[in-house]
């Protein structure tokens, strides 16, 4: 069940009025199923239509803070996936409205924005505060999983992660990587023959 009167602060609350409303719309108009799949960063939507119709008994939520959420949505239309939405939310936004506390299956991260500049890292999706969050809303054997390009990047991220005492970190071999389709990012990384790191976490 949504939590349709979750509240930030004043300030997001604010400055954020028509994201939230937009959520809080989305949250009204659909129940969602006792585990969802979160993707964030979606994108054009190839992974999220992909994956959808690879597991058609999961539903999958996708999180795409650009106005390419729109294209993502045509994509998932022109597929016919019904077993997936995307919505154009920041993930930090829609987590606390739409998803209840264990009801995160799994989260994909794949091939993330490193944010450089020392004054955009907060803007990185892999933080303690974000982890808090993704722990209370993950039930026990829920996973992370993370790829990326940027092998520094990488090393931040499992350090992050390494820290937060309720995720332990899963061998990769455990978890194969033809598992899941490829996102797009991840196709032309293969293309180029750049090195992929992959980063497998799960929920204690
Ligand atoms: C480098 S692209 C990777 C796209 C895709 N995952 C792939 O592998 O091809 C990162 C995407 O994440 C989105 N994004 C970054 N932070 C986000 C957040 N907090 N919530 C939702 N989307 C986010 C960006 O707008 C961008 O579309």
């Amino acid at each position: 069940m949504a939590n349709l009167d979750f509240r930030f602060d004043d300030i997001t609350e604010k400055f954020q009025a028509e994201e939230l409303e937009r959520i809080r719309a989305f949250g009204r108009s659909k129940t969602l199923p006792d585990l969802v799949s979160l993707e964030i960063g979606t994108n054009r939507g190839r992974f999220l239509s992909e994956v959808a119709q690879q597991f058609p008994d999961r539903y999958f939520l996708g999180a795409e803070w650009t106005a390419l959420a729109k294209n993502a949505r045509s994509r998932l239309k022109r597929d016919g996936v019904e077993n997936a939405d995307v919505l154009a939310a920041d993930a930090n936004n829609l987590l606390p409205i739409l998803i209840d506390d264990g009801q995160l299956r799994e989260l994909f991260l794949l091939f993330p924005d490193p944010w450089w500049k020392m004054k955009h890292r907060k803007r990185r999706v892999i933080q303690p505060e974000f982890l808090d969050l993704i722990a209370q809303k993950m039930p026990s054997g829920g996973n992370i999983w993370i790829r990326t390009d940027v092998g520094t990047f990488a090393d931040d991220m499992r350090e992050t992660l390494a820290a937060h005492p309720e995720f332990e970190p899963l061998d990769v071999f455990d978890y194969p990587l033809e598992h899941f389709p490829r996102s797009t990012r991840e196709r032309h990384v293969i293309r180029g023959g750049i090195p992929i790191h992959t980063i497998y976490y799960k929920r204690r």
